[in-house]
């Protein structure tokens, strides 16, 4: 199969090294990619929001499957445009893709479908917003209703700051579009964790737990980020939980838009938080995570491709999972400014020195070789992603790992999987 993979971040990464071990696998191109996707294939420079220039890529380099990595090319209709092409995608149409596309949107499937989820509010009105939160008791928690790259979320502890987020969302309008319409929310306690399934449109396989760490710094303080690391599987929901979690959070959703003739092939990814009252959804995304895709895809050990497939082709219920016992780590190195401004171009060192220990995979994000040499290029630079035989060991050797690679600027969270020791 010639496979165009769209996206060029470390979660990209993951996925062209696994598909390209598959003996399926005959030809892989990246879309843009990055620095270590060049080497597991081909880089094109498309960036992954152009859907008819990656509708052209696909048509010209006669691509068998598209496999989207973000969600923003989902959300603009890529599955549907490269469908008139019949070239099949893995990833769910754009009605689907407004789980993650529009919080309005999937607080109103969750309800059809009687998924738990946090009560809450729509507003486009400022007023009228401004009204409620006035009336509420905090911390209460405020989303811009479309995709804002991972900022669009306040948890605000006090009336004057949920005042500001609602100004700054409904009248100055900083998240564009996407906060034109918000979502008011009360806020949940609880350990958080992400449950992902790979979905025929019908039936799906539920990959093992994990946890992301989303903010920079390190006892989870300072601003969110697109997630600093993760393991799995995540101690609050273990293995004997997986089947009656699904039940709760992924078969209904899936039930529902089935229904609505709107079948989602690709990955679900449920963002929960257990709470004492049992597991809330916080969130859907239509995609992997980045960075649990790298553990996660650490631990598959079956033929990617051939899961794929079988999701395009309906026959997921068929198939089945096999996952390796190991657990798993992935520590995110990122530049020093990170989410905010940060440098590009530092040459980076010691990757190989890091993957001596064949439990070590060093996945690619913001890379890219300038004059045949690596180089920084993007906010997290790289996702360095251990299996061992329980998670401490795990942790172990990813640190190690870490310790051989260096650029300078480099920063990252000494703590990722400390949570689930305990
Ligand atoms: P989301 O993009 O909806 O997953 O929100 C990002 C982060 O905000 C989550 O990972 C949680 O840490 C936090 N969050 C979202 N919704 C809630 C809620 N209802 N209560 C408490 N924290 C929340
Ligand atoms: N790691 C969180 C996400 O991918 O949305």
């Amino acid at each position: 199969m010639r496979v165009l993979i769209v996206g060029s971040g470390g979660r990209e990464h993951a996925l062209a090294w696994k598909i390209r071990q598959s003996p399926m696998a005959e030809k892989i191109f990246i879309a843009p990619g990055n620095g270590g996707t060049a080497r597991e294939g081909e880089n094109v420079p498309v960036e992954a929001d152009d859907i008819p220039g990656l509708v052209r890529l696909a048509r010209e380099k006669k691509i068998d499957l598209v496999v989207a990595g973000p969600e923003l090319p989902l959300v603009l209709g890529l599955t549907e445009a490269l469908e008139k092409e019949k070239i099949p995608c893995f990833g769910p149409g754009a009605f689907a893709a407004q789980l993650e596309g529009s919080k309005a949107f999937a607080k109103s499937l969750m309800a059809e479908a009687e998924v738990p989820t946090a009560a809450h509010k729509v507003f486009e009105d400022y007023d009228q917003a401004l009204g409620y939160v006035r009336s509420r008791e905090y911390p209460l928690v405020i989303k811009a209703d479309g995709l804002a790259a991972g900022k669009g979320v306040v948890v605000a502890s006090g009336f004057e700051e949920a005042r500001e987020v609602l100004e700054d969302m409904l009248v100055r309008e900083v998240f564009g579009k996407a906060g034109e319409r918000v979502v008011i929310e009360e806020a949940l306690e609880g350990e958080e964790a992400s449950f992902l399934a790979f979905c025929d449109g019908h039936d799906f396989l539920l990959l093992p737990s994990s946890q992301d760490h989303k903010r920079i710094g390190e006892n989870d303080t300072g601003p969110n980020t697109g997630g600093m690391g993760a393991y799995s599987p995540a101690q609050v929901l273990p293995p004997e939980k997986y089947q009656e979690t699904a039940d709760l959070v992924i078969r209904p959703i899936l039930q529902q838009l089935e229904q609505a003739e709107q079948p989602f092939r690709g990955v679900i990814y449920a963002g929960l938080m257990f709470t004492r009252e049992g597991p809330r959804v916080l969130e859907y995304n239509v995609r992997f995570g980045d960075p649990e895709c790298q553990p996660l895809l650490m631990r598959m050990q079956s033929d990617l491709l051939e899961v794929i497939t079988a999701c395009i082709e309906g026959r997921a219920g068929k198939t089945g999972l096999q996952i390796r016992p190991e657990a798993s780590v992935c520590v995110v190195l990122a530049a020093t400014g990170y989410p905010r401004k940060y440098a590009k171009g530092h040459r980076i060192e010691g990757i190989e020195e890091a993957e001596r220990d064949p439990l070590v995979k060093v996945f690619h994000a913001g890379t890219t070789y300038t004059d045949g040499i690596l180089v920084t290029n993007g906010g997290r630079v790289l996702g360095v992603t251990a299996l061992g035989e329980n998670l401490q060991d795990a942790i172990d050797r990813c640190y190690r790992a870490v310790d051989r690679i260096s650029f300078e600027g480099m920063y990252y969270r000494r703590d990722i999987g400390r949570k689930g020791l305990s």
